[in-house]
């Protein structure tokens, strides 16, 4: 990757760097420094589901010219596209404007093709007419079968680098802007369909199926987000409120009913939520991520709705990101711990805040049984288990792993053993305060530890031997590891059951689990057990009828191994339903290591690929090709 070091190496303390004077060096955007440029987009957008096309204009507004401008910065400015049919650009603020000379490069498969647009001196704004393909990798378009209800549906995706196939844009994470939307559905539909985006958002449908968007905090562009569809909103505070299908907001309703204090919780451990309202939009189950932290605007999967609010964990994540992310955001991609690491440690202390210690301790157990599996599937030597990457040439969405999640918590809970939880609060929340509305790379955040925390105490930084974390594979010597509490009963029934006991001999202890115990438990079976022997647990758990996905995922695998069929219809059912990525992959991998599992494998993908988002089938296409 093209970066240079940021901080002189000199035994001076330097300065430290601030963001906004950073090189724009992203290997996945083209945009570079002309990008510097972009203010503010305004999007015209007509949804059409017939063609399953988005037509319009992107406009984009630029500062004034600079005082000083290198070449690149006067002549140019550079957009991201990939597979977009670019029909006119033009210098200005309409599409009347007079013609742009522009360029369209050769298109690279991951990353696109820049959209080269000449701007002279003096150009306040460019529009650009264009329309979207029917296969943009960011879109996926679902029938009404597809849905929880009887309407076609349509919804973005566009981390990591996926807004280029729905706008031109400078799909850098290092690069920021305002905008505002018109949004118009076209057909006979129009009228009972909503359009929401991660933006100022409206509440009902309106008759004529025309909307209007603002967002007023600079994003980048792997924060834009749409989606269409039959949807209902339901409040659940002043701030904080539910989209969802008809059908699915009443449960909706009932299994974030916490929101309001979620935020409220997250707000006494941080700083004010900057962003305004907090809304969930609950999408179909083809969505292919647990959640995307849309700002203002959460999208979730389905399979969150457990009926016990057992897996709301995830809600307090993408909350989480409203700071570590949104705030305060990776610069490149490689720099991804930045966003995830300090997200997840930031999930948990919203959990143990409103749930208790012995409840957040259960899900930093089972990261840390994740990362554990990851590093082995990886190698304990891969360069992919570092927390800095380098993506450079490589597609980011195959690179980006759990490590930049679970090993990035886990390097701050081993700062905050080593220095407290009251500096380290205090630390972050000055992080926050100083580099709000702007990048973060490893480097600069290095520098800024380094003369805020650990130069001040001598030895402090051997203790935490940054390097290790950062550049050095697997798990660091001073990794702490966590305890449970009440996983501690869940180990005492495995050994009851592997010293002989019939599974109905655990019941007693077994009836308050939430299903972090019953994953836990599942996942501490010995790989020895029968068919018999699971068909036995069965029959005491109903693991197959179980309506938790966390816990079906971790069960299906167990019925693969052993050859149990009793469950093969809830697996195929789950597999036709639900396009979550990170269920399907060790699913279909699960299936491959059995006897004739490939066919199997092959048959059942055929059947569900149609219902799966394109991240999804661009990672199982290539699993069971
Ligand atoms: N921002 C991520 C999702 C993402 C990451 C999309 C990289 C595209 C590229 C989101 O915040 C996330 O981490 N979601 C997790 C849930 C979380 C509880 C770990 C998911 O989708 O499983
Ligand atoms: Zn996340």
């Amino acid at each position: 990757m093209p970066t240079a070091p940021l901080l002189p190496d000199s035994t001076a303390p330097a300065p430290l760097p601030h963001p906004a004077t950073l090189p724009l060096l992203d290997p996945h955007s083209y945009a570079g420094q002309s990008a510097r440029q972009v203010r503010h987009l305004r999007m015209q957008l007509a949804v059409d589901f017939s063609q399953r096309t988005l037509a319009g204009t992107a406009t984009w507004l630029l500062a004034d010219a600079p005082a000083d401008p290198t070449p690149a910065e006067k002549a140019e400015l550079i957009l991201d596209t990939r597979g977009l049919q670019i029909e006119g650009v033009r210098l200005g603020e309409t599409a009347d404007g007079p013609a742009a000379a522009y360029h369209l490069d050769p298109a690279d498969p991951v990353l696109g093709q820049a959209l080269r647009v000449q701007v002279p001196v003096g150009t306040t704004a460019v529009c650009i007419v264009y329309r979207t393909v029917p296969e943009a990798a960011a879109l996926q378009w679902l029938s009404p079968a597809q849905t929880a209800g009887a309407h076609p549906f349509l919804f973005t995706q566009s981390q990591a680098i996926l807004a280029r196939t729905w706008l031109p844009c400078p799909d850098s994470p290092g690069i920021r802007f305002t905008y505002e939307a018109t949004v118009e559905i076209l057909g006979t539909e129009r009228g009972q369909l909503l359009a929401l985006m991660s933006a100022e958002n409206p509440q009902a449908t309106a008759p004529d199926g025309c909307y209007q968007f603002r967002m007023a905090q600079p994003v980048p562009a792997y924060l834009l987000a749409l989606a269409v569809g039959r949807l209902d909103f339901a409040p659940l505070s002043g701030r904080t409120g539910i989209y969802a299908e008809p059908a699915t907001l009443p449960q909706a309703s009932y299994e974030f009913a916490d929101l309001e204090q979620m935020v409220t919780t997250a707000e006494q451990l941080h700083s004010t939520y900057q962003w305004g309202r907090y809304d969930l939009l609950v999408l179909p189950e083809s969505f292919p991520f647990g959640g995307m932290e849309n700002p203002r605007l959460t999208f979730v999967t389905p399979t969150i709705l457990a009926g016990d609010r057992s897996l709301t964990s995830l809600i307090a994540h993408e909350l989480a990101h409203s700071w570590s992310g949104n705030l305060v955001t990776n610069a490149t991609w490689n720099n991804f711990w930045l966003n995830e690491g300090f997200t997840v440690y930031f999930e948990r202390r919203i959990m143990e805040r409103l749930y208790g210690s012995s409840y957040a301790d259960m899900l930093q157990v089972l990261g840390e049984a994740d990362l554990r599996e990851t590093i082995v599937e990886l190698g304990k030597n891969s360069p992919a288990t570092h927390l800095r990457l380098h993506l450079a040439g490589r597609d980011p969405d195959e690179g980006l792993n759990d490590i930049a999640y679970e090993k990035g918590c886990l390097l701050l809970l081993t700062l905050e053993r080593l220095v407290g939880r009251p500096r380290l609060d205090a630390f972050i929340k000055e992080y926050f305060a100083r580099f709000s509305f702007h990048s973060m790379d490893t480097d600069m955040f290095i520098a800024y530890l380094t003369e805020q925390l650990l130069d001040p105490e001598p030895g402090l930084a051997e203790r935490l031997d940054l390097a290790a974390w950062i550049d050095g594979p697997g798990l660091p010597a001073n990794a702490p590891v966590a305890h449970s509490a009440r996983f501690d009963a869940v180990n005492a029934a495995l050994a009851q059951l592997a010293t002989g006991a019939a599974p109905a001999d655990l019941q007693p202890t077994t009836t308050e689990w939430s299903s972090h115990e019953w994953v836990h438990f599942l996942q501490g079976l010995p790989a020895t057990l029968t068919a018999a022997d699971l068909g036995a647990l069965d029959a005491a758990f109903h693991f197959t009828a179980s309506g938790n996905a966390e816990l079906l995922a971790a069960w299906f695998p167990l019925a693969l191994r052993a050859g149990y069929a009793a469950t093969d219809a809830a697996l195929e059912n789950f597999l036709r339903h639900v396009g979550r990525r990170k269920f399907l992959v060790p699913l279909y991998r699960a299936l491959l290591t059995t006897p004739g599992g490939r066919a199997r494998a092959q048959r059942i993908y055929k059947q569900a690929r149609p219902n799966y988002h394109s991240v999804a089938t661009g990672t199982i296409d290539a699993l069971l090709k």
